[in-house]
């Protein structure tokens, strides 16, 4: 059988019977233990698929590789796994919903989860959609069996780049604008959009990625918010379960995920930006970008939805009737060459304190940090874990008040196979970090919001409700009797 010729986990091919551990991934049968939360490698579904590593895990879906024993090709296989519902039966890998509402939602999003992908296997033909090619009921819920796609996803390529050319970012934008006019047309939304979920094929093409019409179908029953919406990328309508959606909500996350891509920055949340708006246009970043370019950018990333572009195709039509465009692009590219290389310091004059003051109260809880200077605790801290470096992570000009990480700690040399030594900048990385960070502090939060918000909700409800609810929740909670 053809598995034998396969590593089971990365599917790597080999001439004869495979040997572990396997010598690509380093996977093997023997030191192999199964979690539970996920199908092992190995396992048959539907008779014909056998399932490889695991490609992604997100809030209402788990992908894996797969390989179809009958075509002999290798494939993705998403499962529809919405854990706020449901759990896995770790004897028998079946997936059970919780009782109670949980096993209505559970349902309602299966059916809307392999609705998607009848759709989407409309658009087989279709360049910048990943084909579905087949999907089907199996352990209690339901899978979508997509082509694999050889490459990585935008956020992936981002890492370490930092930023794109307005040009580089245009034209990989273009196919993704192609692709979703065409599902707008049949009346579907992507509801997604964002570099996690446009995925670079290693032969070129662009193509999108996870359809959201499950998450947001069961939105609303969710108990928390960030695993419906992706903070900066998608707008105000997004975060109401009246809001207003259209083909104007994908130009949104279109816009936003080409800001992240030409700023290095991803916009703030809407409904921060609703209460006090501190986007900033590329330019006033600095960023070399067409006017006319900017403009089109800042319409389609308008807060409310009636003031922003409408379709995809007037916003790409913004960009197409760009005069001279390519001559415009290309001495920013050369002035771009002249110029020092990005995440240089040398003409980096720091951060004010003010401004990053001002950043540390924005962040959830920040108000209550004291008013220190930024440099001292941190390099103490430093130095404790470092003694012998002799150099701060944090460096102060007194006079101007301004503050810079240092440096040499933000190269890192990596040794070539070739033997020649790369100096690699990991500053965009730990901006990574830092964001992500921040993103996971502020997505736990709303969830706790939520969950406040729901224990309000509770005391009209009935007691199974909220036997249901103290059963299924995944905040620590404790619970106090009162006499009132
Ligand atoms: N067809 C595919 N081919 C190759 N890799 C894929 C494919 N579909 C998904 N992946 C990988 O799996 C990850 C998760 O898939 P995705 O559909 O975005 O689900 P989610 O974000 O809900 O986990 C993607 O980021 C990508 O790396
Ligand atoms: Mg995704």
């Amino acid at each position: 059988m053809a598995n034998h010729q396969h590593c089971i986990n990365c599917l790597q091919e080999s001439k004869g019977l495979y040997e572990y551990p396997c010598a690509s991934c380093n996977w093997s049968p023997e030191q192999y233990s199964n979690s539970g939360l996920y199908l092992s490698p190995g396992t048959i579904l539907h008779g014909q698929y056998q399932i490889g590593k695991l490609l992604g895990h997100g809030g209402f879906g788990i992908t894996y590789l797969a390989w179809d024993n009958l075509l002999e090709i290798k494939l993705a296989i998403k499962e529809y796994m919405p854990r706020d519902f449901a759990t896995r039966n770790s004897t028998n890998s079946e997936i059970s919903a919780f009782t109670g509402d949980a096993k209505a939602n559970f349902t309602y999003g299966l059916e809307r989860f392999l609705e998607e992908a009848r759709t989407l296997a409309k658009f087989q033909q279709h360049n910048g959609i990943v084909s579905v090619l087949n999907v089907f009921y199996g352990n209690g819920t339901g899978y979508m069996v997509m082509e694999y796609v050889d490459g990585l996803t935008l956020k992936e390529y981002l890492i370490g780049k930092h930023k794109l050319s307005w040009e580089q970012t245009l034209k990989l934008f273009m196919p993704v604008m192609d692709a979703l006019r065409e599902v707008h047309k049949y009346g579907m939304l992507h509801r997604d959009i964002s570099p996690d979920n446009i995925y670079l094929c290693r032969d070129n093409r662009v193509k999108l990625l996870d359809f959201g019409s499950a998450r947001y179908s069961l939105g609303g029953h969710s108990r928390s918010l960030s695993v419906v919406v992706k903070p900066g990328y998608a707008p105000e309508e997004q975060y109401r379960t009246k809001g207003n959606q259209g083909p104007w909500t994908d130009v949104y996350s279109v816009a936003a995920s080409m800001y992240r891509c030409i700023t290095g920055l991803v916009p703030p949340d809407a409904l921060d930006r609703l209460d006090e708006d501190e986007l900033k246009t590329p330019s006033m970043l600095g960023i070399n970008i067409p006017d006319k370019a900017e403009r089109e950018l800042m319409a389609a990333l308008a807060i409310k939805s009636n003031q922003r572009t409408q379709s995809i195709e007037a916003f790409q039509k913004g960009f197409l009737d760009i005069s001279d465009s390519v001559g415009k692009t290309k001495e920013y590219q050369d002035k771009e060459k002249s110029t020092e290389k990005p995440y240089s310091y040398s003409k980096y004059e720091g951060a004010k304190f003010s401004d990053l003051f001002r950043r540390q109260r924005e962040l959830p809880f920040g108000a209550k940090l004291q008013n220190h200077a930024l440099n001292a605790r941190l390099n103490d801290e430093f130095k404790k874990f470092y003694p012998t470096l002799g150099k701060q992570p944090i460096i102060r000009d007194v006079e101007k008040q301004r503050y810079w990480i240092q440096e040499d700690l933000l190269q890192v040399q990596i040794r070539q196979k070739n033997g020649t030594d790369f100096t690699y900048n990991i500053a965009p990385v730990v901006i990574n970090i830092i964001d992500a960070y921040v993103a996971s502090k502020k997505a736990a939060f709303d969830g706790f919001l939520d969950t406040c918000q729901q224990i309000a909700e509770l005391s009209g409800s009935n007691s199974k409700k909220a036997i249901d609810f103290i059963m299924h929740c995944n905040m620590k909670l404790r619970l106090y009797k009162t006499d009132t």
